[in-house]
């Protein structure tokens, strides 16, 4: 009963969304793009939720400011509303980064299910429709940093999420997550069957996001899907080629869908048989270098042998601050990545700070297509002034 009723309110949010910032034309009315494209040549730059560290995470503001740092791709988790649809947050409760406690008539809404085998008690985001989600307002996860835009942003949807991406000034790519299928799938049901998965290549189809890795359509439109569910990457590849990328969690932790082993997901039979649907991995950093009383132990081979296996290794998350880097890095960010990137060859890194890792990749390899254009100028100029002396 609640869907039906809530449906128009969803449409309409959409249309007083585009009234306030258009959504980009559709890529089949433009296909002229002189943006600056994507760079492919260091490491990305993959935005964690946004400019977190300086923004709550994963709002429109969060998004904007990690374009405006130089992140190559914007990352985001999709969940879904109660009345399906799709949101960029990333826990599967509203407690920790909204001011939902505040909302008397939602006080009720509070309750217990089992996530990933473990009962979890919370405000759960599939409990709350698009219209209820939408009066509430993002918080900053860590006390530590910057609180003084809590309480002003907005969770956005998946479509607006695409739209910040698209009206970007030059070519920035989307990383959304597939986040807990498992579960979303056991909250959520859509129209005539159809699963979290499908719903959500639909939203990347509907603006155009498709193409192998590296292909005219996608240098265009760059996206990673990424997801910690093997099913879920095995499943969609049936129904995009766009490029996937397998999370892999702690060691302790088993996979969500199939249950299997941080050992068994990482040997090279199942890198075998996932490179077959990804073109890489992420796995987060202190399994693939240990750490013991905050210092780097020796680096695992996995990156090595994620190689082998012509995967990239894209690991999470890079973070400022003391709390987060480990003693090794004399509470210096440019060590560290540094050290992943010279010393470990990563191809990615998810980092809290996008504008760091701008400012070191600037500062170490600047990018060789700024020196192409520099020439390039250069010799337009030369021939200019040739024409003008045989003129
Ligand atoms: C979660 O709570 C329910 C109800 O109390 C119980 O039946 C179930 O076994 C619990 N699950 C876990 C994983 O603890
Ligand atoms: C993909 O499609 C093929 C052909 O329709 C089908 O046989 C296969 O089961 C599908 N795979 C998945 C994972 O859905
Ligand atoms: C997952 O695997 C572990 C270890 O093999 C096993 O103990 C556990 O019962 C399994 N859980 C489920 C839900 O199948």
């Amino acid at each position: 009963m609640l869907e039906t009723r809530s449906l128009p309110i969803i449409v309409l949010l959409l249309i007083t969304g585009s009234a306030a910032r258009p959504f980009f034309p559709l890529p089949s009315k433009d296909t002229e793009d002189h943006r600056q494209p994507l760079q492919t040549s260091r490491p990305y730059n993959i935005a964690h939720r946004g400019s977190n560290g300086e923004i709550p995470e994963e709002t429109a503001a969060a998004y904007m400011r990690a374009i405006e740092e130089g992140a190559d791709f914007i990352e985001t988790d999709i969940l879904s509303s109660k009345d399906g649809v799709l949101i960029c947050f990333h826990d599967v409760t509203l407690d920790a980064t909204t001011n939902i406690a505040d909302f008397k008539q939602f006080a009720n809404r509070k309750t217990t299910y089992e996530v990933q085998g473990v009962n979890m008690t919370g405000w759960f985001i599939v409990d709350f429709t698009l219209e209820e989600l939408k009066l509430l307002r993002v918080n900053q996860r860590y006390p530590f940093r910057d609180q003084q835009y809590n309480g002003k942003f907005q969770i956005i949807t998946f479509e607006e999420y695409i739209a910040i991406a698209l009206d970007a000034p030059r070519v920035v790519g989307i990383y959304p997550e597939i986040k807990n299928p498992v579960f979303i799938n056991q909250h959520v049901k859509w129209p005539g069957g159809k699963r979290f998965e499908d719903i959500f290549v639909k939203t990347l189809k509907k603006y155009g996001y498709k193409g192998s890795y590296l292909s005219k359509e996608w240098l265009r439109q760059p996206a990673f899907i990424q997801s910690f569910a093997p099913t879920s990457l095995v499943y969609i590849s049936n129904l995009t080629d766009l490029p996937k990328i397998f999370l892999i969690d702690d060691v302790t932790v088993p996979t969500q869908d199939t249950n299997q082993s941080y050992a068994e997901i990482t040997s090279d039979s199942y890198l075998d048989y996932i490179k077959e649907y990804v073109v890489g991995i992420g796995p987060w950093k202190d399994t693939v270098v240990p750490v013991e009383g905050n210092y780097l132990t020796m680096a695992t081979d996995l990156v090595a042998r994620a190689h082998a296996h012509n995967l990239q290794v894209h690991p999470y998350t890079y973070r400022n601050e003391n709390i987060f880097l480990h003693f090794n890095f004399h509470q210096d960010p440019y060590q560290e990545y540094d050290y992943w990137i010279s010393k470990i060859g990563v191809d990615g890194l998810f980092t809290d700070f996008t504008g760091s890792l701008h400012d070191f990749q600037e500062w170490t390899t600047l990018l060789s297509s700024n020196d192409d254009s520099a020439l390039e100028l250069l010799h337009k100029i030369a021939s200019m002034i040739q024409s003008y002396k045989r003129g």
